[in-house]
């Protein structure tokens, strides 16, 4: 188990490059499986999950090559549409296979992925979708069993929550069945546009994806094709953070700004300067902070395009030390401030009462052992561990690398005091 090593108080300087999108990554994976031929996926980050999909695409039958940062996934020659325990209670996204999977064969069986460390996470939305759509479903021993013999029918869904994963992995079944499909109140997170984007390019027809209303015309004759997924925001937010933090004047390239304006709006409610631009071929964001204490905003995550819930533990580091108090509400998961004990211990004053967090601002923080709990909370530790004073380590390193791809080069290379420890 691996652990990273911080000597906080030192500001960043420098370009760092963002990764492609994991959150967008885990449904395009699964969902080249529909097609009847190989697709190359590009631009996909160098993280744990993707690997993950890999092995399990694998052992499904699939033949899976990596060339850089491209996977060729060719799905002929698969043949058992299951994911078992083991892998979905090592990959919770591993449930898009049932989308993908019964569109395709007509029966899946994948794990009910247990909750997580930020809530019960049920996926009674996506099951809801899968049985409008013609699929008849069991639960038997924590495996959920779903099998449509006759194919799937376009149905009229509506989502109680807009729900990112029931959403995707309705639309997955829906490229697949006969007629058509409408999902109201559907979520309109940028990954769920590209997954959307996507399955146009394999041939089914999908209108409306990042509006509330996505209608899908669905095709049994989806072909394989070259795909480069989207930046990753969360990663792109992440470090926009990370430099108001530990202070400092930092360029992060390869994004895209509209997918950040939630992020952006705050660090500058903060007082911090940010600004974007482009030097032809692509975005990038700049954050200057003189690395002082921040003006203590409050915050709210909402479904996209509100605050991303994926930002609220690392953006907590940052008011930790603010000049004032902040209230965070957390209104999407039920249990998602498992970086509060952590930071306490690095001498943050944060207080919990159900879904609020109360943050009152501490002139500095100092370093000590901490342990990731969840790959945002930890995220959420390192940024703490560039602020706070003296040296930090963060054990269960494993978290970060499921959603972060080499995040201690890319901190390194902008002069973090960072290493990572067997
Ligand atoms: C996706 O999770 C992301 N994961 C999460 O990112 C992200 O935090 C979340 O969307 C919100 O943006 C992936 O895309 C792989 P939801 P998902 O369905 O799909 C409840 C990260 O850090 N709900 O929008 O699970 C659910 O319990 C991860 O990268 C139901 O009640 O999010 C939660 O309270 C963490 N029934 C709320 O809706 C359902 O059937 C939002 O869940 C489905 C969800």
């Amino acid at each position: 188990m691996e652990k990273l090593v911080i000597r906080g108080g030192r500001p960043l300087s420098g370009t760092v490059s963002i990764s492609g999108a994991k959150n967008a990554a885990v449904a395009i994976l699964p969902a080249a499986l529909m097609a009847h031929g190989p697709s190359v996926i590009e631009n996909l980050p160098d993280i744990e999950d993707v690997h993950l999909l890999a092995d399990i695409f694998t052992r499904m039958g699939a033949h899976v090559e990596f060339e850089g940062e491209s996977m060729r996934v060719d799905p002929n020659g698969m043949v058992n549409p299951r994911a078992d325990f083991s892998q979905v209670s090592r990959l919770r996204a591993s449930y898009y296979l049932l989308g993908a999977m019964l569109g395709r064969f007509g029966h899946a069986e994948v794990a009910l992925p247990g909750g997580c460390d930020i809530g019960l996470r049920p996926i009674d939305l996506h099951i809801k979708g899968m049985e409008a759509l013609g699929a008849v479903t069991r639960k038997e021993g924590g495996i959920l069993y779903a099998s449509a013999p006759n194919g799937l029918r376009g149905a009229d869904i509506y989502l109680d929550f807009a729900s990112v994963g029931a959403t995707i992995n309705i639309m997955l079944a829906a490229a697949q069945a006969e007629g058509l499909t409408e999902i109201s109140n559907a979520a309109k997170e940028p990954h769920v546009v590209d997954v959307a984007n996507f399955l146009n390019c394999l041939g089914a027809s999908v209108k409306g994806a990042g509006t509330d209303v996505i209608r899908i015309r669905g095709s049994k004759h989806l072909s394989g094709r070259s795909y480069a997924i989207i930046p990753d925001q969360i990663e792109a937010g992440t470090y926009m953070i990370a430099a108001a933090a530990a202070g400092g004047d930092v360029v992060i390239r390869n994004v895209i700004p509209t997918h950040l304006e939630a992020v952006t709006a705050k660090l500058m409610e903060m007082g911090f300067q940010v600004t974007e631009g482009d030097n032809g071929s692509e975005f990038f964001m700049r954050v200057v902070s003189d690395g002082k204490r921040p003006r203590s905003v409050n915050i709210k995550t909402l479904p996209y395009p509100g605050f991303p819930t994926d930002l609220q533990q690392p953006i907590m580091s940052l008011l930790a030390r603010g000049r004032g108090t902040s209230e965070v509400v957390e209104n999407i998961f039920e249990d998602r401030y498992k970086q509060v004990p952590n930071l306490c211990r690095m001498g943050a004053d944060i207080s919990v009462n159900g879904r609020v967090a109360t943050v009152k601002g501490t002139e500095e923080l100092s370093g000590c052992p901490v342990a990731a709990t969840d790959l945002r909370a930890g995220a959420a530790l390192v940024i703490a561990g560039l602020m706070a004073r003296g040296t930090t380590t963060i054990d269960h390193v494993e978290y970060i690398d499921r959603g972060y791809a080499h995040i201690e080069a890319k901190l390194r290379s902008l002069g973090a005091d960072i290493e990572r420890l067997p």
